[in-house]
């Protein structure tokens, strides 16, 4: 059988990390599993029924995540794959993914889809919480503004955003996930740095392909 491991990428808000896990994913024939989306589908649960971050606590029970094999997030069987990238749930993630019951939750559940290894993961935790094993750690950046700028690019064809708001989100949830208590986002000592500020998608999955082969050795 051919030997199969753990990618783990984490890395700021917005820099290309999830891009970067896709497309190694189906290059190697991995699982790819986006964790932020699964905090993003927690926050929409919370919101669409009101909850404050105390109240959800009581609900956790109720809420079921799964993904396809196209990577299509459902929460509780609806496919919520854009309405969580809306801004009205950015504006809010952070908030949820810093109650301990909420990343308790979704730890389990992510370390239950590395149990048979060959899985990339992004996140901003993977590497140092939810598998410190990882054969190969990535750790993302890129600078505010040119993450800004992608990810406005993006989000202006579904909905009216501008630029400002954008940038001022990722750098809003960039000090909320680094500054929290529960695993705040860090990079793990062992963990490669890729800036990827001035790197096309193409030569960022051919850098790692090779970071692959070698952890593959
Ligand atoms: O894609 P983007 O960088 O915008 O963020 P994401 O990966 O969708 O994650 C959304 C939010 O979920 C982050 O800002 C964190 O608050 C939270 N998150 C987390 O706390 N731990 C993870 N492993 C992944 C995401």
């Amino acid at each position: 059988m051919t030997k199969k491991i753990i990618i783990a990428i984490d890395g700021h808000a917005s820099t290309g990390k999830s891009t970067l896990a896709k497309t190694l994913a189906q290059q190697l024939n991995y699982v790819y599993i986006d964790s932020g989306a699964m905090y993003r589908a927690v926050t929409l649960f919370a919101v669409k029924n009101n909850l404050n971050a105390e109240q959800i606590i009581d609900h956790l029970d109720e809420i079921s995540i799964s993904f396809d094999v196209s990577g299509q997030v459902f929460l509780n069987e609806e496919n919520v794959s854009e309405e969580i990238r809306g801004m009205r749930i950015s504006e809010r993630v952070s908030e949820f993914a810093a109650i301990a019951p909420i990343r308790h939750k979704m730890i389990q559940i992510q370390q239950g889809y590395g149990k048979d290894k060959g899985v990339v993961m992004d996140g901003r935790d993977i590497g140092t919480a939810v598998f410190p094993e990882a054969e190969l750690k990535l750790f993302m950046s890129a600078s505010p503004e040119i993450r800004a700028k992608r990810r406005f690019e993006e989000l202006k064809l579904n909905q009216d955003v501008s630029y400002e708001e954008v940038l001022k989100n990722i750098l809003d949830r960039d000090e909320k996930d680094s500054s929290r208590k529960i695993n705040p986002l860090r990079k793990a000592t062992d963990a490669l740095v890729i800036d990827n500020s001035h790197q096309s998608k193409e030569e960022m999955l051919q850098y790692a392909l090779k970071l692959v082969e070698k952890a593959l050795n």
